[in-house]
């Protein structure tokens, strides 16, 4: 939603507790809101941030302008959880209240210190005349949850980049800190800057190296980079906005890409042996997808479904945004696998035979092998004359393709309205997670993932079985 620079960028304390209440009441009357995804109390959602352990649970926060539908003045907003599916939302917010941060608590992450909680993000300052100056700044919360904020600046701008740096994401690597962040170069050219804490004291900072990860720059600007370690392989997960479609086919407005590599040599600032370019994501809207490795080594990661500059019909309802399930990294011959943790099948009803439905609750699981022999068309959010969410596998051409302009609400439909990816040439198994107005698609287990938006009217509920040979399970969600 378009609203004037000075709404969006008003001091919360100027808000009234009224303005809230009216929200909040637009809010309650949307027919979309998801049951077992997280979305914003009030207002916009969009990157996840800070995700870690801490204290003995996961932390999550997200970013969030309250006051509306649009990108404002940002803070982040502070959940946990104990099994990764049931995330409660504390109270806690990491306010955009200081002179480092006084436009906006931008993206970052956490890192678990002893009994604090480091907060490692960007503080978006605007001058007098507008002109921006991203500051990489920090912030300790401890564990009753007060955050007391880094006296000084962690990270100034350097020379060599634009207003456009930002997201930093600290990582443990063989027991060093490193810190990696998202930049537009003075050739406006997307770039990551990597940064080591030498006293592993990430009040401290030097700076290594701008990143060679083999990848020739034709984006503007990185934004969100993370790097992971999966069985000791380096995964690197970034959103190069303007990539070349030359170099990576993709449709949304942004891509959300990864590569994967068989080293990470820190002090020469490389990444070696990379995997090709690839999408993390082939649904309609994935993005910022935040990932770490959790003491015990696994890799988890969550993203926002939702976009950048992209209108959304639940605006109309004051809110927009909502954050994907949690998911496991793996990695297989060089492609990463991303799967729901196991936990959410504590979620599962009763298993019921997979068959056309006029009806559901649109709150579901589907588990469902699809014969490798001919063509299949699944409809989802189906209305009674079979239209709805489309999913159409051609085993033979080796294609999934979803399709959501046939009904719903239409919206963003400059970037067409099909998302099509490759599968193998045989039978698939797939996990499709349908929540009110999301559709989580896993192909193979989290070979491919699509992630989207899809805005049913009229109670639009069925689900249609059109052709081809599919057989499994549904289950209602319990939550
Ligand atoms: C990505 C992003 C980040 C930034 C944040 C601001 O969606 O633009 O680069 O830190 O959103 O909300």
């Amino acid at each position: 939603m378009n609203l004037a620079r000075e709404i969006r960028y008003k001091p919360y304390k100027e808000w009234k507790q009224t303005d809230i209440a009216q929200i909040k009441e637009n809010m309650a009357t949307s027919p979309w809101h998801a049951h077992f995804h997280i979305e914003p109390q009030t207002g916009l959602l969009n990157d996840p941030n800070g995700f870690s352990y801490f204290n003995g649970q996961y932390h999550l926060f997200y970013q969030n302008w309250p006051y509306g539908p649009a990108h404002g003045l940002k803070q982040w907003v502070h959940l946990v959880s104990d099994d990764l599916v049931h995330f409660k939302e504390t109270g806690i917010k990491l306010l955009p209240d200081h002179t480092h941060d006084s436009h906006g608590a931008y993206s970052g992450s956490a890192y678990a210190f002893n009994d604090k909680l480091f907060l490692f993000y960007t503080g978006n300052v605007r001058d007098q005349e507008w002109v921006r100056h991203p500051l990489q700044v920090g912030a300790w919360m401890d564990k009753e949850g007060h955050i007391e904020k880094c006296k000084q600046v962690l990270i100034p701008k350097p020379r060599d980049v634009t207003e456009h740096f930002r997201d930093p994401q600290l990582f443990n690597y063989q027991g060093q800190l490193y810190a990696l962040v998202g930049a537009q170069d003075l050739q406006e050219k997307g770039k990551i800057k990597l940064y080591k804490a030498p006293h592993k004291n990430p009040e401290k900072w030097v700076f290594l190296a701008d990143l060679d990860f083999e990848h020739p720059a034709s984006e503007y600007m990185i934004e969100c980079p993370n790097l992971v370690f999966i069985d000791k392989k380096p995964v690197l997960i970034y959103c190069p906005q303007g990539l070349s479609k030359d170099q990576l086919a993709y449709d949304n407005i942004y891509p959300n890409v990864y590569q994967v590599f068989q080293s990470f040599d820190p002090e020469k600032g490389k990444l070696i042996g990379s995997s090709p370019i690839q999408n993390l994501d082939y649904g309609f809207e994935a993005y910022a997808t935040q990932a770490f490795n959790t003491p015990k080594g696994d890799s988890l990661a969550v993203s926002w479904i939702g976009l950048p500059d992209i209108p959304y019909p639940t605006d109309h309802f004051d809110y927009q945004g909502a954050l994907s399930l949690v998911k496991k990294l793996t990695v297989k011959d060089k492609q990463l696998y991303q799967y729901p943790v196991e936990s959410l099948k504590n979620l599962r009803g009763q298993a019921e035979a997979f068959k056309t439905r006029t009806k559901s609750s649109n709150s579901y699981e589907l588990e469902l092998v699809v014969s490798g022999k001919e063509k299949a068309d699944i409809i989802l959010f189906a209305n009674n004359q079979h239209k709805g969410f489309q999913i159409s596998i051609d085993s033979q051409a080796g294609l999934l393709t979803i399709d959501r302009g046939a009904s719903g609400i239409q919206y963003a439909s400059q970037y067409e309205t099909k998302r099509t990816c490759q599968i193998p040439n045989e039978s698939v198994t797939l996990n499709i997670y349908v929540d009110q107005s999301i559709v989580e698609i896993f192909v193979n287990k989290g070979q491919k993932v699509l992630t989207s938006r899809f805005f049913p009217q009229n109670g639009e509920s069925g689900i249609d079985l059109v052709s081809g040979q599919v057989s499994g399970y549904y289950y209602e969600m319990r939550y």
